[in-house]
């Protein structure tokens, strides 16, 4: 079913990346509730505040060296000497710029998905330093959205004239410019500066994320010719973390809240595959739904089921660690 199946991991990087910045919490950090968030408001106003736009990206606003910051910068940058790496071996397929565009348009979907899983994870695993790397997850989105931008040029061997009237005649590269216009305002937003400039307009600002990150999914639907499990995986978890913040603050606390959404995200993920295919091309959607409890293969439902099983675990985990250590 998956064209490339290589590249299907995708669900579980996502995790895998969440998963390896994770630590404990620090009970002197304040709570927010932004998105792309200034690290300096993660910090008790008492602590002297740094002037530089961003600061050091592995200190915290007070100065103090973050083992987690750190971590979470490496596996930001970490997708870029890969995909160099691979182009320099010559492991990039016979269009490299075209296959590093593809990369790194995924890479802006999968730290856009890792973005809005902050606010999960620092309620789910009562984690509040987590917020502090919401800014540099959001940068990094930006980052590669732009590598993205750089490289569809450079496919078309930079010819501007071209590439603008493309980028404003084909839907599906519409959708990804207002993406990459929103993507844009959130970048150039994101420093303590715009924030306290904005006041309460920054954060509905930056609620933009949401579109951005819907149209962004559709963007990618849009360019899966025949296959569009790849893009499933991203949406599934997407479709989770907007159930996750639509549900009563009290169920989506709960192991059986989460549970239960993750139970609703899958079934969206297959429900919404297997109509993709009938509407795309006219394929039964019962053989598509079917292939979902064979284990021939594996699907996207299947994908965002484990990564979804694999948050419920961890913060199972978390608590009874915390519940011993109390
Ligand atoms: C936030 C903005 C954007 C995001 C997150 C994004 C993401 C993606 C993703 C995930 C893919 C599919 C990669 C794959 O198949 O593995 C893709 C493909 C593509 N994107 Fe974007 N994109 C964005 C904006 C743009 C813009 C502005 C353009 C045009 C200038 C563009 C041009 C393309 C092209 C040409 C393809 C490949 C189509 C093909 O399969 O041949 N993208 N993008």
């Amino acid at each position: 079913m998956f064209h490339r199946p290589n590249r299907l991991k995708a669900g579980i990087v996502i995790g895998i990346i969440h998963n390896s910045i994770i630590s404990s919490p620090h009970p002197s950090e304040s709570r927010m509730s932004t998105i792309i968030q200034p690290a300096a408001a993660t910090q008790p106003s008492a602590r002297p505040r740094r002037p530089a736009v961003f600061g050091v990206p592995w200190r915290t606003p007070a100065g103090r060296f973050s083992g987690l910051k750190l971590v979470t910068l490496l596996c930001c940058i970490a997708p870029t000497p890969f995909i160099v790496g691979q182009w320099a071996t010559d492991n990039l397929g016979g269009r490299p710029v075209h296959h590093a565009m593809l990369e790194t348009g995924f890479w802006a979907i999968r730290f856009l998905i890792l973005t809005l899983a902050v606010t999960p994870a620092r309620a789910l695993f009562d984690w509040p330093r987590v917020t502090m790397l919401r800014r540099m997850l959001g940068l990094a989105a930006a980052f590669y959205t732009f590598a993205h931008i750089i490289l569809y040029a450079a496919d078309e061997s930079f010819a501007l004239g071209f590439v603008l009237s493309q980028m404003l005649t084909i839907f599906y590269l519409i959708l990804g410019t207002i993406a990459t216009l929103g993507v844009i305002a959130l970048s150039l937003t994101s420093t303590d500066a715009a924030m306290a400039h904005l006041g309460k307009r920054w954060k509905l600002l930056h609620r933009l994320i949401y579109l951005i990150t819907a149209l962004s999914l559709w963007h990618f639907f849009l360019t899966q010719k025949i296959d569009v499990g790849l893009a499933m995986v991203p949406a599934g978890l997407f479709v989770w973390l907007m159930l996750w913040r639509g549900a009563p603050p009290g169920f989506r606390r709960s192991l059986g809240g989460i549970g239960l959404l993750a139970l609703a995200a899958v079934m969206i993920t297959a429900l919404g595959e297997a109509g993709w295919y009938a509407l795309k091309s006219g394929i039964n959607p019962w053989l598509v739904l079917k292939a979902n409890v064979s284990t021939m293969r594996p699907t996207a439902a299947m994908f965002v089921g484990v990564d979804l099983a694999l948050l419920i675990l961890l913060v199972a985990a978390r608590r009874v660690l915390k519940r011993r250590a109390a």
